[in-house]
Formats: C-alpha cells, sequence, structure tokens
C-alpha cells in the first residue's frame, strides 16, 4: 500500500448501551477486543503509522494495547464529534500523507473495501458505502443526479426523502492530509446533534471542487459495529462464520459451520475434519488428516499429521508428532509433547509431560513433569507426584517400562529402561533396568475373622 498512509481509529465514544464499565472498544468478539480487530486490519493495509483517538476509559484503554508500543495516541477528552476527533490526531500527521479514517468499533471491514477507498482519495476523497435494509441511525449518502456522491445527511438531520435512502455511510473515509485539514476547518456544529461531523467534509470537498466518491461495500455486514450487547453478539457469530469459510476453504470439514467458534487463528492442512461445538483459541495449528471430536478446546497446540482428539478434550500448548490418539475426557496442559502412535486416554492429565513414540496412558492419571520413552505403558491410576509443596520435580520413565496400576512416582526418581512397577506401588527411589520393583504391604489372610456386632 501507498508508503504514506496514516491510519486514524475513532475510539473514544462511551458505549452506554453496552451497560458495561468496559469502554466499548475493549469489548470483545472472537475474543479480542473492537479496537484489536480494527488495529489489525489497519495494520494489514502496511501504513505507516496507526493513530487511535481515545477518550472514554482512556487509561483502560491504553493499557489494552501496551503491549504495542508503535501505536500512536491521540487524546480527545471532549467528544464533540467524529470530525472533531480527527482533528485531534491530525497534528501528528505530516502534509503529504494519505489519511484513512476507521472507526473502532466495526471489525468486519475488509482490507479490498479499503484498498479501493483509498484508490479513490488519491485525486480528492473517498467514502465507504454500503445497501442496507435497514438504514436507521445511519448517516444516508446523497448522490447527484449523475450518481455522483454529493453530501452525507446523518439520521438527525434528514428530510423524509433522505430517510429513505438505503445507502449508508460507514464512517470510513478517505483523503491527503492536506485536504482533510483545510476540509475540516471549515466544519461546524450547525446540525441537529451539534457536534462537529466528519461526514460534512464530502459536501465542503465538492464544493471545494475535489473530486469525492462512495465505494460500496462488497457485503453490507463489513460496515456493522456494535452499540449493544445484542449487536456485539451479532457480530460475533458474522466474524465466527467468516472464520469457518476460510478453514473450509483451506480444505478443513466443519461438520457444522455455527458450532465452531475460532477465538484466534487456525491453520489447517487438508482432510481436517472438525466436529461441532469445538473452540480453538490463540495459535492452532493442525497438520493434514487431524481429526478433532465434539465438545474439544483446543488453545496454542499444533497437532501433526493423523492426530485424532476424542470429544471432550481439552488441549494447551501441546505438540504432537502425528498418528496419536487422544482422549475422550483428556486434559492436556502446557508443554505436553506427544510421539507417534502414542495414547493419552480417558482421564488423563499432563503437564510438561513428554511421551515418547508407542507410549500409552489410557486412564485416569496425572503425569506432570514426566520425560516418558518410548514403548511404555503406564497403568489407570499412575501419579507422578511432582510437588513437595515447594518445588517442582521430574520424573524420567525410560524405553519399555511398564508401569503397574495405581502407581505413584515421588519425584524426583527414574525408571530405568525395561523394568516393571507393581501395581500399587509408591516408588520413592531410582528402579532399576528390567527389573521388577514392588513396594506393597504382603497380603494376609485372616482365618475365621468375626464382624464386629452392632452393641445394642
Ligand atoms: C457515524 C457517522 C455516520 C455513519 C455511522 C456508521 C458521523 C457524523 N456520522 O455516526 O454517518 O453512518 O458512524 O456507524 O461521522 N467518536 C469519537 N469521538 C467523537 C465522536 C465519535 O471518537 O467525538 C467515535 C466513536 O467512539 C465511534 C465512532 O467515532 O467509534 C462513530 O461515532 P458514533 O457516535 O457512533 O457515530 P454515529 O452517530 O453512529
Ligand atoms: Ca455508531
Amino acid at each position: 500500500m501507498s508508503s504514506n498512509l496514516h491510519v486514524v481509529i475513532l475510539a473514544a465514544g462511551q458505549g452506554k448501551r453496552m451497560r458495561s464499565p468496559l469502554p466499548k472498544v475493549l469489548q470483545p468478539v472472537a475474543g479480542q477486543p473492537l479496537l484489536g480487530h480494527v488495529i489489525g486490519i489497519a495494520r494489514s493495509l502496511d501504513p505507516v503509522a496507526v493513530h487511535v483517538v481515545y477518550g472514554h476509559g482512556a487509561e483502560k484503554v491504553k493499557e489494552a494495547f501496551a503491549h504495542q508500543p508503535d501505536l500512536h495516541w491521540a487524546l480527545q477528552e471532549q467528544q464533540l464529534g467524529t470530525g472533531h476527533a480527527v482533528q485531534m490526531a491530525l497534528p501528528d500527521i505530516p502534509d503529504g500523507a494519505m489519511v484513512l479514517v476507521l472507526l473502532g468499533d466495526a471489525p468486519l471491514m475488509t482490507s479490498d473495501s479499503l484498498r479501493q477507498v483509498l484508490n479513490d482519495a488519491n485525486d480528492g476523497l473517498g467514502v465507504l458505502s454500503a445497501r442496507v435494509g435497514d438504514a436507521f441511525g445511519y448517516g444516508r449518502i446523497v448522490r447527484a443526479m449523475d450518481g455522483q456522491l454529493e453530501r452525507i445527511v446523518e439520521q438527525k438531520d434528514a428530510d423524509e426523502t433522505e430517510l429513505a435512502i438505503h445507502e449508508v455511510n460507514s464512517g470510513v473515509i478517505a483523503a491527503p492530509a492536506q485536504s482533510l485539514r483545510c476540509w475540516l476547518g471549515q466544519v461546524d456544529q450547525g446540525n441537529a446533534q451539534g457536534e462537529f461531523y466528519l461526514t460534512d467534509c464530502v459536501a465542503i470537498a465538492r464544493a471545494a471542487g475535489a473530486r469525492v466518491s462512495a465505494t460500496v461495500a462488497g457485503h453490507a455486514d463489513e460496515i456493522l459495529g456494535a452499540n449493544d450487547r445484542w449487536q456485539l453478539a451479532e457480530l460475533e457469530r458474522l466474524y465466527q462464520r467468516r472464520q469457518v469459510a476460510a478453514l473450509c476453504y483451506d480444505g478443513a470439514t466443519v461438520m457444522d459451520p455455527s458450532r465452531v467458534d475460532v477465538r484466534g487463528s487456525v491453520t489447517v492442512d487438508e482432510e481436517v475434519v472438525i466436529d461441532v461445538n469445538t473452540i480453538f483459541e490463540g495459535e492452532v495449528v493442525l497438520g493434514a488428516g487431524v481429526r478433532i471430536g465434539a465438545g474439544c478446546v483446543i488453545r496454542d497446540s499444533q497437532l501433526g499429521p493423523g492426530t485424532r482428539v476424542a470429544p471432550y478434550s481439552v488441549l494447551e500448548g501441546v505438540q504432537t508428532a502425528g498418528d496419536c490418539d487422544i482422549g475422550p475426557f483428556a486434559r492436556l496442559r502446557q508443554g505436553t509433547r506427544l510421539g507417534r502412535q502414542t495414547k493419552v486416554g480417558n482421564f488423563v492429565e499432563t503437564k510438561k509431560a513428554e511421551l515418547g513414540d508407542g507410549s500409552k496412558a489410557s486412564h485416569l492419571s496425572y503425569l506432570g513433569d514426566a520425560k516418558i520413552g518410548q514403548q511404555v505403558n503406564i497403568g489407570a491410576g499412575t501419579i507422578t507426584c511432582n510437588y513437595d509443596g515447594v518445588n517442582k520435580h521430574l520424573t524420567v520413565i525410560e524405553d519399555g517400562v511398564f508401569v503397574g496400576s495405581d502407581t505413584q512416582l515421588v519425584a524426583p526418581v527414574t525408571v530405568g529402561a525395561g523394568a516393571t512397577l507393581g501395581a500399587g506401588t509408591t516408588l520413592t527411589h531410582d528402579a532399576p533396568t528390567d527389573s521388577l520393583t514392588i513396594s506393597r504391604v504382603r497380603q494376609t489372610v485372616i482365618e475365621g475373622w468375626q464382624k464386629p456386632v452392632k452393641k445394642s
């Protein structure tokens, strides 16, 4: 994109109708603040700088984006209108720059539409419009006889003929900085709301002989913002639908597009199948042929080709080499690494646990801070006692070990290759290679034992 592009995002409004202490632009869609989405769209245009005009909830808003130190912040102490808001950022923008104004609460704009608007602005002023069924609340796009954009009239200032127009203003506007400065200088508060309207620049520019044009968005959804929580919920659905469509185009089979949520990014290879009610968070990579069963939550994980996740499993920070089985009802936490032909079955919890190729923990276990070799069998009810109340300790289980059921491994402890641990063992010292280690009270039988009798 033009290397002189400065994007200005208007985010000073309160958003009263959200009924929330959180400033409107911090309300989340797909787990990310509205403003975060808009900043992302702005960045996709490769601008020189992104300016955010902020006001309501000033500190909260700034703090939420502290991890993006390159943002330029322009404080608008009083919300005197969109025109006034843009003026707050202009001192920070050089003449010769191209300015694109976006609204901080509209997260569905596409970079294609914005590029078109910027194109139009090269020789004047460009706005993004949309044709909508219900135009209530929007500024109307008034076109001259020849179809050229003439002016924008706000809902509260419109007469009956204007109210009948179904082409509306998105709030997106682009113009060269120098011209915008000049036009905004002429905007006054002579309107129903007593505000400085950014939209007045259109008529002013046209009167000054500049070319003004409106690009109609490919899809009306693109311009949607959120004023209340119902609109926010609708934005969420529209956004999710887009995410799921992208997954399908990339080759995934999604059993029901309305029952998958992507709160972050998911990359899929071919022949991935995703069953219903799955939530993806953070960055997730699914290799070829990965199958995700119903009701899973998967966060920040990379699943290698052929990984099968059975229903109701929760994964976070997991890496698999591929061709392995997880779940149903498994909980795999940060630092879980699974080799090929491994299995982590129902009611198994893992954390910082590595399982080498062919190793299995099929039922009811806790494996934390564990380095497990290849072809190891972990019996049901096995627990690594990794925490002494102060520090975490490592359990090492070498290749070919058989761990009997209901075994506790009190870390730090090592089980040598090929060893067997008898069921019920509490292992407090290392178990030698290729031998049987067992710690179990010997079974005793008391013949003729009398059961106690209830005292009267
Ligand atoms: C604005 C447009 C309208 C358009 C609509 C699209 C104007 C005058 N009107 O109307 O044509 O159809 O958006 O949704 O531009 N803001 C500030 N400071 C202010 C005022 C607003 O930062 O002083 C921010 C708000 O936080 C919001 C955005 O600008 O993100 C739009 O403001 P809002 O009051 O919602 O404008 P609308 O009346 O909806
Ligand atoms: Ca609005």
